[in-house]
């Protein structure tokens, strides 16, 4: 079973997963825990340019990239581990895709979930878990760290981010559950465990 975690930077996204493998590590469950991109030799590689600040990359070269990281992290890990009957859990995957490179950049939405699919094939997500908080509290939640590529974007990116993935809630109302960023920690963990415990 796949569940993945969605939301713009600073969300909490990564708290959240540290506290929810703790807790299923407890519990004796079979799971795995991946980021995008990442999670592989070749996607770490990608990653690595793809967060680079130093460079500069063209919407459509950063959407292959993203891709292209994907591909590997599918047929390598991801499929084998779901063939497994492991929980696969990702810190982002196809919805980051459609609210980045296509609400932040302007790409078509179709040919996107075009390329999502041909890449992740039959692959279902069963839950997804989107940490959400207005952009315009962004500078409170990254004071003084160095910025990376894609956090360097202005405002109004992130700001079509945010509503690029409450559409895309909207549109999947069964596989969201959305939950304020601005919550506690402890607080926005119960809920994900409370709700995670329904399908488990
Ligand atoms: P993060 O996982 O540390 O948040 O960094 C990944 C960055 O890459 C983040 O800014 C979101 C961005 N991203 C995309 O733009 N498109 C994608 O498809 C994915 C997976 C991530």
């Amino acid at each position: 079973m796949m569940i993945t975690f969605e939301g713009i930077e600073g969300a909490g996204k990564t708290t959240q997963i540290k506290l929810l493998e703790k807790f299923l590590k407890k519990r004796g469950y079979n799971f795995v825990i991946l980021r995008e991109p990442g999670g592989t030799i070749v996607s770490e590689k990608i990653r690595e340019i793809l967060l680079d600040h130093t460079l500069d990359i063209e919407n459509e070269t950063e959407l292959f990239l993203f891709l292209a990281s994907r591909s590997e992290l599918v047929k390598k890990v991801i499929r084998p581990a779901l063939r497994e009957k492991k929980i696969v859990i990702c810190d982002r995957f196809v919805d980051s895709t459609i609210a980045y490179q296509s609400y932040g950049r302007g790409i078509p939405e179709r040919l996107i979930k075009t390329l999502n699919n041909f890449v992740i094939k039959d692959i279902k997500i069963r839950r997804t878990y989107l940490l959400d908080y207005d952009p315009k509290n962004y500078g409170i939640r990254f004071n003084n760290k160095t910025k990376d590529r894609i956090e360097n974007n202005d405002l109004d990116f992130h700001k079509r981010v945010r509503e690029g993935f409450l559409k895309i809630a909207d549109q999947n109302k069964k596989r969201f559950l959305i939950l304020n960023a601005f919550e506690p920690v402890e607080t926005i963990h119960k809920k994900i465990i409370d709700d995670l415990l329904k399908i488990l």
